[in-house]
């Protein structure tokens, strides 16, 4: 049985992927990761805060040695809708200089995070850098960025959970939900 969580989930919220198919997905996607970076000892980057719980659940599935990372970006403030201007609140520390890297981005919306991601890593010369997404949003692009991992690829819906916030909460559900609107 699933663990629940049902006293923090309020009423507008439908489950769009469960605990469950997120897990059998992870699991898929470490599979062809390990595949993909065997012997190349990866740096994974987590982006701050949406990430971390995907990147702590999918490292578990990865089996090759590998380092972690975090960069901390700001995009949405506190709204619903990407703002465009990215700013950098926490840097990269590790040095990723001829390393093997892979971002690890909870959601691909607009793509800007992406673009902007890709742009700032290149310039410290990894010798490969890869993306890896838990969820993607193909209709909402306003700019042309590859993704080599998708987990789920989404309809243009807000959603939480594992990791996502609303205003800032309900990271902590095990599931993801879109919110029906009132
Ligand atoms: P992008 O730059 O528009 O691709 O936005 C990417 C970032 O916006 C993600 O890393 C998330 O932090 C945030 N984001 C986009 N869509 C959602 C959503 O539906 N729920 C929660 N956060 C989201
Ligand atoms: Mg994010």
């Amino acid at each position: 049985m699933e663990y629940d969580q049902s006293v923090i989930v309020p009423e507008s919220y439908k489950v769009l992927i469960s605990e469950k198919e997120i897990q059998k997905r992870l699991q898929e996607l470490g599979e062809q990761i390990t595949r993909d970076f065997k012997g190349k000892t990866p740096i994974l980057i987590g982006i701050l805060n949406g990430s971390f719980i995907f990147l702590a659940d999918l490292i578990r599935y990865i089996n090759t040695d590998l380092e972690v990372d975090f960069i901390r970006i700001s995009s949405y403030g506190n709204g619903r809708e990407s703002s465009g201007h990215i700013k950098i609140l926490k840097p990269l520390s590790a040095d990723i200089n001829g390393r093997s890297v892979l971002v690890v981005e909870d959601i691909v919306d607009s793509g800007l995070s992406v673009q902007f991601l890709r742009k700032m890593l290149e310039a410290f010369n990894p010798v490969e850098l890869k993306f890896v997404t838990l969820l993607n949003k193909p209709e909402k692009k306003k700019v042309d960025v590859s993704i080599d991992y998708v987990g789920f690829d989404i309809e243009d819906k807000f959603v939480v959970g594992y990791g996502l916030d609303d205003g800032q909460m309900k990271r902590n559900l095990r599931s993801i939900y879109y919110i029906e609107q009132e």
